[in-house]
């Protein structure tokens, strides 16, 4: 019963998203497609090393300023600058990108999203979970689309962001219900719980490593984490768009 209504909600989805694609000025492309198939398409070379430091330099000084709205976890590791867009031109640079904007409207259809961006620094310290706090979905049943730059080099040691291919399909989220891998609905996940997901559907997990200034394009109803972080420091931005309000929990985290 409970996967019938999962199902009629994915098919709801499912129309509403293609009748808004339909409507748009959405087209196809390489990077639509591959984002379509596996979840995750990588774009190298989307900032250079100086454009990099540059916004490197400044998203430290937004955490050491008294009046930044700085979000810090328990271990005091991940330290996040929500909606930086709105104070400061150059994230909204980023924000607004026309590339980003594209890829968003031909995923989704959406055209005037609400949105923001997190400017995130992740230091390497004892009992960190990564960033995103583990396994999970954005949505377990809607298609996100979320842009991810990295502001330093992030190999696997500097918690890169860690994403398997097709969990976001439909036909993989029912087989995964109808393993009964996952509860449904459910979007947050133990290891144990991945491990069977991993075995069962024969996936991998993959790292998206790359050079500072690389951009991802991600559908976040993917499972996804950062891994923890073992060494350094990460910086990235986080593009978040929503075709409606923005979710009132984040409202705490604007900057005042
Ligand atoms: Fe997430």
């Amino acid at each position: 019963m409970r996967v019938l209504v999962v199902f009629i909600k994915e098919l709801v989805e499912s129309f509403i998203r293609n009748f808004r694609l339909l409507f748009s000025r959405a087209k196809s492309n390489h990077i639509n497609t591959v984002l379509k198939e596996t979840g995750i398409v990588k774009i190298d070379g989307f900032y250079t090393k100086q454009e990099c430091k540059k916004l490197r330099d400044r998203i430290d000084d937004y955490i050491e300023r008294e009046n930044t709205n700085l979000w810090v976890d328990d271990s005091g590791a991940d330290h996040r600058v929500y909606f930086i867009n709105e104070i400061d031109d150059e994230f909204n640079k980023f924000y607004e990108h026309p590339q980003i904007r594209e890829g968003l409207l031909n995923y989704t259809g959406c055209s005037k999203p609400s949105g923001m961006l997190l400017a995130a620094r992740i230091d390497a310290k004892e009992g960190n979970l990564g960033s995103g706090g583990g396994w999970h979905r954005d949505s377990p049943i809607r298609h996100q689309f979320k842009a991810v730059c990295y502001l330093s080099d992030v190999d696997t040691n500097h918690g890169p962001f860690q994403y398997i291919k097709g969990s976001h399909r439909k036909m993989d989220v029912f087989m995964t219900y109808l393993l009964g891998v996952f509860k449904t609905g459910q979007y947050r996940f133990t290891k144990d719980e991945i491990d069977t997901y991993l075995n069962k559907r024969s996936k991998e997990i993959t790292e998206f490593t790359a050079k500072e200034g690389a951009v991802a394009f991600s559908d976040t109803k993917g499972i996804h984490r950062g891994k923890p972080i073992s060494k350094g420091s990460r910086y990235v931005l986080f593009c978040y768009f929503w075709d409606g309000a923005i979710p009132k929990h984040f409202e705490k985290l604007r900057q005042r």
